[in-house]
């Protein structure tokens, strides 16, 4: 298990979501009620990038094709809009363990 520092505490509560580049990884990071939440930050359908999160509901839609994802499990929650029939349970986005350590958030993608 390696941490990755991401991003500062203060900044991800101002801007609510975030993403990171770690490694390999694009990483989108939300923190809503005190509590922190990393997930894939590449689209699944297209290889989007992620940015767009609802603070209330903690969904993301991609800007592509409008493809939703529950960013606190890794979830599709509704498919692209080109491709409605598509098996929403094999496009999942996976999600990292997150934590806050003094002023910055840290992620482990390993
Ligand atoms: S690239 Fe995200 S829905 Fe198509």
């Amino acid at each position: 298990m390696t941490w990755h520092k991401v991003a500062g505490v203060k900044t991800l509560e101002q801007a609510k979501s975030a993403s990171a580049k770690v490694g390999d990884h694009i990483v989108y990071l939300a923190k809503r009620d005190g509590k922190l939440y990393a997930m894939d930050g590449v689209c699944s359908h297209a290889k989007c990038i992620l940015d767009d999160i609802d603070e209330k509901t903690l969904k993301t839609k991609c800007r592509f094709h409008g493809a939703e994802f529950d960013i606190t499990n890794g979830t599709m929650l509704v498919p692209p809009s080109i491709a409605p029939d598509m098996d929403k349970s094999k496009f999942g986005l996976k999600t990292f363990p997150v934590r806050e350590n003094g002023m910055f958030v840290e992620v482990d993608v390993d």
